[in-house]
């Protein structure tokens, strides 16, 4: 069988890196190599995450959500007014553009809204993957790419899209990486993550460098939200449900927002929206107390573009699982005998194996682990026998485990906070965390280990209530929704 056949569709939730060739069958030899069984042991010694270990991580997160809240600094956890205070109420109309950068791939979308009757009368999308060197360039070059990327879709248009005379139209930008805010059509790039690292950007309106760019490109279009994309995730499945208070992205990166009211944010010093509500984004990507981390997480965050940054992230997101199976079992194959007396070179490269990989090797059922001799042989060049291939995939699911539970911890940190402001709220009745992104959707164990978690920590009983719900694509209609609540024209909704 192909290896394309063994592996599910496991979507875009790594970073693209070079491709990887035929194997290089490049090994050394080496002699005395030690037994792999207590470098396995210590990993999940230092990997556990008993219930005990969950509740503290829900804790300290409730904890560093309300310091956020206090005073901007005031944790690890920014939580970031998103300036979004009245959610889709399904009258929306009209024609309304989302474009989504956040990732591997950047989208363009549009839909044609019908009001409560018609919702959702037709949307188009397009996707395209970002070249590695516009994330390592310059902020003219990454935003002219997708300006031009906008106009070329937006000359496809017609069918059931239908502009009124005299009308720009009007876009939900969803820019999925830590903003400052400072109006619902602004804000400003606090830093680059999820392996970006542009010059130029940060420190500037991101709407102001689209709205530059599309000027170059002669694009003549209004961005009227500037939405994150747990944001965009959260406006666009309340479209659908009234019970979706929380959305979390678990994809390349990860984050988390909900909706709080305005007399809980201390911050805020008084500014008040119509019905006392926001959506605050927590970047909780960024948390960091009580995780349980190992030698191998220490060593990629010091080898990473943003050491001490994003822990939570590069534990528990896409774009890090594989990369952490990868130095563990290197440390196997070069201080123990996982592939017998030789060395791949091949897997000492940052990042030759993703978290695709990992979660087709944790899909494979058959009895001599046939899909994950060969992901291993095209990864790292090596032939592994079943000994070597059950040990990998023990370490993968060593891995995922800790990361699905312990972002289970961190949804039930957010409900709790939520709880604990307005009792009844949450655990008296249904409650929908709404999910997106490639990792919760693609990968079956990581998703399982997450419930678990939840409803360890929350109990049979409340956990019944509390719906964990994938939402898919709702980022891009949230920010179109969003761009419909924001726009300027007069709306008759
Ligand atoms: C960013 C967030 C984003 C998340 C998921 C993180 O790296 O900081 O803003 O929501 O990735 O895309």
């Amino acid at each position: 069988m192909s290896l394309a056949a063994t592996c599910p569709a496991v979507g875009s939730f790594y970073l693209s890196r070079s491709p990887r060739g035929t194997p290089r069958f490049k090994m050394a030899v080496r002699s005395g190599a030690l037994s792999v069984a207590p470098i396995l042991t210590n990993l999940q010694k230092d990997c556990a995450t008993p219930l005990p270990v969950l509740r503290h991580v829900a804790d300290a997160m409730e904890a560093d959500m309300l310091a956020g809240l206090a005073v901007d600094g005031g944790s690890d956890l920014k939580m970031i007014l998103s300036y979004v205070d009245s959610l889709p109420s399904g009258n929306e109309k009209g024609l309304f553009y989302a474009l989504d950068l956040g990732g591997t791939n950047f989208r363009v979308l549009r839909v044609q809204l019908g009001g409560k009757e018609e919702r959702v009368i037709a949307t188009e999308f397009e996707q395209v993957s970002i070249p590695q060197d516009l994330m390592f360039g310059t902020s003219e070059k990454l935003f002219d790419f997708i300006a031009s990327g906008l106009a070329e879709f937006a000359l496809k248009e017609g069918g059931k899209f239908h502009l009124p005379p005299g009308r720009l139209r009007e876009i939900g930008f969803t820019f999925s990486f830590p903003v400052k805010q400072t109006s619902i059509d602004s804000g400003i790039l606090i830093k680059w993550t999820k392996g970006f690292a542009v010059s130029g950007t940060a420190g500037r309106d991101v709407v102001a460098c689209l709205n530059e760019a599309m000027k170059r490109q002669g694009v003549n279009m209004r961005v009227s939200a500037l939405v994150n994309d747990a944001v965009g995730t959260l406006a666009g499945a309340r479209y659908w449900d009234n019970d979706i208070m929380v959305a979390v992205i678990l994809g390349t990166g990860t984050n988390a927002c909900y909706v709080e009211r305005l007399d809980a944010i201390p911050k805020l010093q008084g500014q008040i929206s119509s019905n006392g509500k926001t959506i605050i984004n927590t970047e909780w990507g960024a948390f960091s107390t009580g995780l349980p981390l190992t030698v191998y997480d220490r060593e990629m965050d010091d080898a990473s573009i943003n050491p001490g940054e994003q822990i939570f992230e590069k534990t528990i997101s896409g774009m890090y699982l594989g990369e952490i199976v990868r130095r563990v079992l290197l440390k196997m194959a070069k201080d123990g005998d996982l592939f017998g007396s030789s060395f791949p070179e091949k897997l000492a490269t940052p990042f030759v194996l993703s978290t695709p990989d990992i979660c087709a090797m944790q899909q494979d059922n058959s009895s001599d682990l046939q899909a994950v001799g060969s992901i291993l042989y095209d990864v790292a060049g090596v032939e592994a026998n079943l000994r070597a291939r059950k040990i990998v995939v023990e370490v993968c699911d060593t891995i995922v485990k800790r990361g699905g539970r312990l972002a289970g911890a961190g949804i039930v940190g957010i409900l709790q906070k939520m709880e604990e402001d307005s009792k009844g709220l949450i655990f008296g009745k249904r409650t929908v965390v709404a999910m997106d992104g490639g990792l919760y959707e693609n990968y079956p164990q990581y998703r399982g280990y997450l419930q678990d978690a939840v409803t360890e920590l929350l109990g049979s009983d409340i956990s019944k209530n509390v719906v964990i719900e994938h939402s898919k694509d709702g980022s891009g209609i949230g920010a179109a929704l969003l761009a419909a609540a924001n726009s300027k024209y007069e709306h008759d909704f």
